[in-house]
């Protein structure tokens, strides 16, 4: 059993926290978010957008994040102000992020398992099929007094067993059997989609760059719409690579000094995007056969999140007649696996803060964040049903806490840590984290003009418009 004192943790190899930092990145954002993005945006225009910022800005934030982790040795919570005294409260901030996503993630993560139970039951009785009814099986689930709790808190749980476990011998091991099969999901899923017969419009409708998504209402190309493709890229870049939110500061402190940051990066960027890719393959063409058949405009299927994987794929599934209850047992436990991956990590996050500051073991941290976690699970649990009425900013309280967090205190952390990095230790601190692993920092002179000007001002970008487009204020469609 690990603890962080006196010797820290660590991963037991580069591939060890490539993989970690990859199953943190591979989520539900991947899954539920990213293809419909793209298809709202334009297919492969979208995707182009989303890679040319993943390797530039994504990865000059990543690399600050795991160079700061690794240099200090501490989790968020305490790695900002052991740089600069100043900084303390960064510290605070950015750990206030995973320990609001953490419950709602999980509590979504106790939706996937109840979806996977169901389906599981089809596969043995292919007559009924509870699921595939317009949406009355998810609300009904989600509205339910208990439920949803129940299955979340059972999410947490599995979470908190393999935290407890520590770094080596709980998330390293589950990463290396999870992962693989994720993989091998998604591959099989996009590949038996890409078999089925009249399946490739639907493949061009994903990946054709479609120029119609930038033009305006008057059918002349608009920069109004660019700047909004960019900016949906840019938010879902941030959540996608798991950015902004503690865990790639906390997950680099576990990494050896002898290992290649740089190189690294490069690999979860490229694990990530490539799965979001595989994603959008399992999805958009059957939702865009589906819609065609069933004279569905092709924009109304393509709804996002939620609705998107509870409500529509569902009766996506029931048009494959026998092999519908299989398929999506796969593709629920697939979700699964991503989401719990994803869940740990943040859960991890939290737990490392706690032991850094108080020095507690890792074992009574865990359990200690079991008891918070689960108690704050309560409101985005009961925030469908029960809880219903309670609507802070009008929201449900899985969507406000999905907003503060996204939309408001993300961009901000990420602002102030550029700034900080740029402008206060300078990037050269980092520039000499990342030469005690390699030989050569390659992306140097990219790395310091992003993380000096050019982060801060999309970044800030980004804030200004989530809170517009959350708030329903001008005209934003996604
Ligand atoms: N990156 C994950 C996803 O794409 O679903 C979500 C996530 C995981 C967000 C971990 C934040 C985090 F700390």
């Amino acid at each position: 059993m690990e603890n962080t004192s006196p010797k820290r943790a660590s991963w037991s190899g580069q591939l060890a926290f490539v993989l970690a930092a990859a199953a943190s990145a591979i989520g539900l954002g991947n899954l539920w978010r990213f293809p419909y993005l793209a298809a709202q945006y334009g297919g492969g225009t979208f995707i182009l957008v989303y890679v040319i910022l993943v390797v530039t800005l994504g990865f000059t934030l990543m690399t600050t994040e795991i160079a700061i982790g690794r240099m200090t040795q501490q989790s968020q919570l305490t790695a900002y102000s052991k740089l600069h005294k100043g900084f303390g409260p960064l510290g605070l901030l950015a750990t206030v992020i995973p320990v609001v996503i953490v419950p709602y993630y999980c509590v979504i993560g106790g939706w996937v398992l109840k979806y996977f139970w169901t389906y599981l039951a089809m596969v043995f009785d292919p007559s009924a099929d509870p699921i595939a009814d317009a949406g009355g099986f998810f609300g009904g689930f989600i509205g339910a007094p208990f439920a949803p709790f129940g299955y979340g808190l059972l999410f947490i749980f599995v979470c908190a067993l393999v935290i407890a476990l520590g770094v080596k011998h709980g998330i390293e091991k589950s990463n290396l059997v999870l992962m693989p099969l994720l993989f091998v999901m998604a591959i099989g899923i996009a590949a038996y989609v890409v078999c089925l017969p009249g399946s490739g419009d639907g493949i061009k409708y994903y990946l054709v760059p479609n120029m119609d998504a930038l033009r305006g209402a008057d059918g002349a190309f608009s920069p109004a719409q660019l700047a909004k493709t960019i900016l949906g890229a840019m938010g879902q870049m941030f959540y996608s690579l798991s950015l902004a939110m503690g865990i790639m500061i906390t997950y680099g402190s576990y990494m050896r000094k002898t290992d290649s940051i740089e190189k690294s990066v490069r690999r979860i960027e490229v694990f990530d995007t490539l799965i979001a890719i595989v994603a959008g393959m399992m999805i958009i063409p059957v939702v865009y056969m589906f819609a065609v058949k069933t004279g569905t405009p092709v924009h109304e299927a393509m709804n996002a999140g939620p609705g998107l994987m509870f409500v529509t794929l569902p009766k996506v599934f029931a048009d494959f007649g026998r092999a519908g209850a299989f398929v999506g047992a796969v593709f629920f436990l697939l979700v699964a696996f991503a989401a719990l991956t994803s869940a740990i990590s943040l859960y991890e996050a939290c737990v490392a803060s706690v032991c850094d500051l108080l020095g507690m073991k890792r074992r009574n941290a865990t359990f200690f964040m079991f008891f918070v976690i689960a108690f704050l699970s309560v409101f985005s649990a009961l925030g469908f049903g029960v809880w219903g009425k309670l609507t802070p900013f009008g929201m449900d309280f899985l969507t406000f806490f999905d907003f503060v967090t996204n939309a408001v205190l993300m961009p901000i952390v990420a602002i102030v840590t550029c700034v900080f990095v740029g402008w206060v230790i300078k990037p050269k601190a980092i520039e000499e984290e990342i030469l005690k692993g390699e030989k050569r920092f390659v992306a140097r002179g990219l790395y310091n003009v992003m993380v000096k000007y050019v982060a801060p001002v999309l970044i800030g970008a980004v804030l200004i418009s989530e809170i517009c487009r959350n708030l329903g204020i001008g005209n934003w469609k996604i």
